[in-house]
């Protein structure tokens, strides 16, 4: 199948597991559920769970039902992160994926509680694959830790802290990697160290993964600050020049444009020579990436 038709059945695939996680919106706190759906419903690329999804599937994996439980939890977890990096707090943003951000349309506070509540739920998600029947338990232990250490303190929650702390002052590309490395790279690793553990590789392997991972992950957020300067809202689905407005000190004032095209295109290419080392079939998962060094959304 051409790689676009394929990607695109991938996403609506990953997109119908993770809204199978969705709660009614009903009783009498409906509006937070109202507020979750809103956010993760709202058309995404659903990157992070494609990947855990090609990712376990590369390596043999086949507790499916278990893996469905994680793609959905990772991505709520993705989505908590937007949603609270829109708040006037951070970086204070009026568009998301094509729409009203979720403070925009529900009131500041039940933006801060749909952040809230989505982080629970996709905990909550990930805990339910315990229960379920033929689970390696050791395995999903191992994801589940995976999950906290990627998305908590030493993983997304610290890069976005030292980049609102960061705001305004000149970085050296050292500090710049760190942040790159927790606020985006993180989740990214998550993805593909789950679908690998899930899959029953070893930790070698797993580790193997996560440096693939990083490489994907700092490219990514590289083409986030090169599309922020260049893209149109309609296109992006949000705000370009927010990092300008918030004074954003990024790899693109850092470096220019082009350079920061070049890096893009350097680290991805790291990305797949490191994944071309693996003798597993990962054809998709390779065009996936080349993919992402042009994208323009
Ligand atoms: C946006 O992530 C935030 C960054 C880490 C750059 P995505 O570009 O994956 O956003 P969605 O999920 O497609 O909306
Ligand atoms: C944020 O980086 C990454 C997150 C952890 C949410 P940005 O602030 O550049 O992400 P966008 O551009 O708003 O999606
Ligand atoms: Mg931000
Ligand atoms: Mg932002
Ligand atoms: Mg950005």
């Amino acid at each position: 199948m051409e790689f676009k038709a394929e990607l695109l059945e991938r996403t609506e695939a990953a997109e119908q597991v993770v809204f199978s996680f969705l709660p009614e919106e009903e009783g009498l706190q409906k509006t937070i559920f109202s507020a979750m759906n809103y956010s993760v419903q709202a058309p995404g690329k659903r990157l992070r769970p494609i990947l855990m999804e090609e990712t376990f599937r590369m390596f043999g994996g086949r507790n499916e039902a278990v893996l469905h439980h994680f793609m959905a939890a990772l991505e709520f977890i993705h989505t908590y992160s937007l949603v609270h990096d829109d708040l006037p707090a951070m970086d204070n943003d009026e568009y998301r994926r094509g729409r009203k951000t979720t403070h925009k349309v529900y009131g500041e506070a039940m933006g801060i509680l749909a952040g809230d509540a989505l982080l629970h739920h996709a905990f909550d998600t990930a805990a339910g694959s315990f229960l379920l029947a033929d689970v390696d338990l050791g395995a999903a232990g191992k994801a589940l830790k995976i999950l906290t250490e990627k998305s908590g303190i030493n993983g997304m929650v610290g890069g976005q802290v030292v980049d609102v702390e960061m705001e305004g002052k000149t970085l050296n590309d050292e500090q710049l990697d760190f942040i790159y490395r927790l606020k985006t790279a993180a989740l990214l690793e998550c993805a593909m160290m789950i679908g690998a553990t899930l899959a029953g590789a070893d930790e070698n392997t797993v580790s193997r993964i996560e440096m693939i991972a990083n490489r994907v992950g700092i490219a990514f957020q590289i083409q986030d600050d090169i599309l922020d300067r260049i893209s149109s809202t309609e296109e992006l689905g949000k705000p370009v020049g927010s990092d300008e407005k918030n004074h954003k000190m990024t790899y693109v004032v850092l470096h220019g444009l082009e350079d920061s095209e070049k890096e893009v295109e350097r680290l991805s290419r790291e990305a797949v020579e490191l994944l071309d080392s693996f003798e597993q079939e990962h054809t998709f998962l390779k065009e996936l990436i080349v993919s992402l060094i042009h994208r323009r959304k």
